[in-house]
């Protein structure tokens, strides 16, 4: 299978904050930000494995910045590591500044996709090869957050996550 690179998954949609989509301070509701992450990291997952892909964990996510009404807000996905079946992918999320059209970082998160067959099953996907420092930073770091996943998910023992471990001896 031939490897591929972050960005022949990257996934950029970018829309407006609609009034149906905000909490009652009239910023983005939360649950909103996390189907659009949702949808652009799929559609990076799908690219990267040409396969049926599902979300398998959502890992990681901060909310560090409000985002009113009426921006227009970019989330950019591709995926950050592959392994056998799974992928890591990265979101990160932007606000456009309206007189001077300055792009800055409003959030950020890291789901897992799982590449499936027809009847759920978990198929191999191909590896990844990162190109730029911040796509290796994000490789290096991907497999102690795979780790993490499992054993807060239960499917790891503590001590089997030798690159976690690593971090603390
Ligand atoms: C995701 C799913 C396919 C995993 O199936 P499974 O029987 O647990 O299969 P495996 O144990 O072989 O895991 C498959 C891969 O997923 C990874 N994985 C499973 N759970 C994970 C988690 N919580 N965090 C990170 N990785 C995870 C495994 O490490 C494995 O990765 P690898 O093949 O790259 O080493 C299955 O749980 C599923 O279909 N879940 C529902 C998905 C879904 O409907 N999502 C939308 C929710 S509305």
């Amino acid at each position: 299978m031939q490897a591929r690179t972050p960005s022949e998954s990257k996934t950029i949609l970018t829309d407006l904050v609609l009034p149906s989509e905000t909490n009652p301070l009239n910023n983005l509701f939360g649950g909103e930000l996390l189907a659009r992450m949702d949808r652009a990291a799929s559609i990076a997952a799908r690219r990267h494995s040409r396969r049926i892909v599902v979300t398998a964990s959502v890992n990681h996510v901060a909310f560090n910045k409000m985002i009113p009404l009426g921006t227009v807000v970019t989330v950019e996905a591709k995926v950050s590591r592959a392994f056998k079946s799974s992928m890591e992918i990265y979101i990160d999320v932007w606000i456009e500044d309206r007189e001077s059209g300055i792009c800055s970082k409003a959030n950020e998160a890291i789901y897992t996709f799982v590449a499936v067959d027809e009847q759920g099953t978990p198929v191999p996907v191909p590896q990844l090869i990162p190109e730029t420092d911040q796509e290796k930073e994000r490789f290096n770091a991907a497999l102690r957050r795979k780790q993490l996943s499992l054993v807060l998910a239960g499917k790891m023992k503590p001590n089997d996550a030798t690159e976690l471990k690593a971090l603390f001896t």
